[in-house]
């Protein structure tokens, strides 16, 4: 029997790509809040006996989490076998070290809730920093997709003598890979952050005149770091950039203010819907869930 097929944003760009690629039957649910703020949950269709994915975008994910486990455990309680979980954006990522003493490490106890509630776990280029593999802190299987080819094929269909550019150090996992991919040559800067909004990005090494920049992330939140780069690259003289976000979280006025800034234009994949989205990695996305599933 097909897995069944639970999506808190079915009409979002990624999850029809993902129910265009498997053969998924996608069931109803009720999710709403109560005027005291609690959360109802009902099935609209019978699931025992059955597998099931729930693709739930986890970008803001506060809110987002309690209806999320409190649906996966009415799925178990209806007899459901196993349950996995779609997350194109896995959050809680960045917070990977205790950086001040009292801090609390919470990719760790964010990935031990989801351990606790889920059989399995598929997500897009989560931020692996300190951490090497998604394994050090996820110990249910699971499966990570590589934006960075399809961000290369984009780049290589849509900007002509593009030159990869990584705003900072972690950047180059995806520099690299997307550079190789597409044949193209590529430089790493270096970033300070010293507070949320404020960072610092180093000046270019080489000389790179007459190529368009492409500056790659595998995040933009408040977009500091990709308008600091931008100040770099116009120091260098160089042309106006197009900036590649694998997830496009776009705090406050993030989007436009990097327009402003002078971006030649703004890129995300779907991972998170927006009008930002050119990428589509659903596909992708689709055979990392195929395989975890034949297992
Ligand atoms: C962290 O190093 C990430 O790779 C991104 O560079 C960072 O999250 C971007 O954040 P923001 O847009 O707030 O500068």
């Amino acid at each position: 029997m097909k897995p069944l097929l639970f999506a808190f944003t079915p009409d979002a760009g990624i999850c029809r790509s993902i129910a265009a690629s498997l053969e998924l039957e996608p069931c109803e649910f009720e999710l709403r809040t109560f005027p005291d703020g609690e959360t109802y949950v009902r099935l609209l269709e019978p699931c025992n006996d059955r597998d099931a994915i729930i693709i739930c975008p986890l970008q803001q994910p506060n809110d987002k989490l309690l209806p999320l486990l409190l649906l996966v455990e009415t799925l178990r309680d209806l007899g459901i076998h196993k349950v996995g979980l779609v997350t194109p954006y896995l959050p809680y990522m960045r917070q990977d070290i205790r950086f001040k003493p009292g801090e609390g490490v919470t990719s760790r106890y964010f990935s031990s809730i989801l351990n606790a509630h889920f059989d399995w776990l598929v997500t897009v280029d989560p931020h692996l920093h300190r951490y090497s593999t998604l394994d050090e802190i996820y110990t249910i299987p699971n499966r990570v997709v590589d934006a960075a080819p399809v961000a290369a094929k984009w780049m290589a269909a849509h900007i002509e003598n593009p030159l990869l550019i990584g705003p900072d150090e972690e950047s180059s996992q995806w520099i690299q890979k997307a550079a190789a991919n597409a044949d193209v040559p590529y430089e790493v800067l270096l970033k300070q952050r010293s507070g949320d909004y404020q960072v610092d990005v180093s000046e270019l090494k080489n000389d790179w005149q007459g190529m368009t920049p492409v500056l790659l992330d595998d995040i933009i939140s408040t977009g500091k770091t990709m308008q600091q780069t931008i100040v770099s690259l116009k120091r260098a003289g160089l042309r106006e950039p197009v900036c590649i976000g694998i997830h496009g979280l776009f705090a406050d006025n993030a989007y436009q203010e990097l327009i402003d800034a002078g971006a030649r234009a703004v890129v995300t994949t779907n991972c998170i819907e927006h009008l930002s989205n050119k990428i589509d990695v659903g596909a992708e996305v689709a055979a990392q869930i195929r395989i975890l599933m034949d297992n």
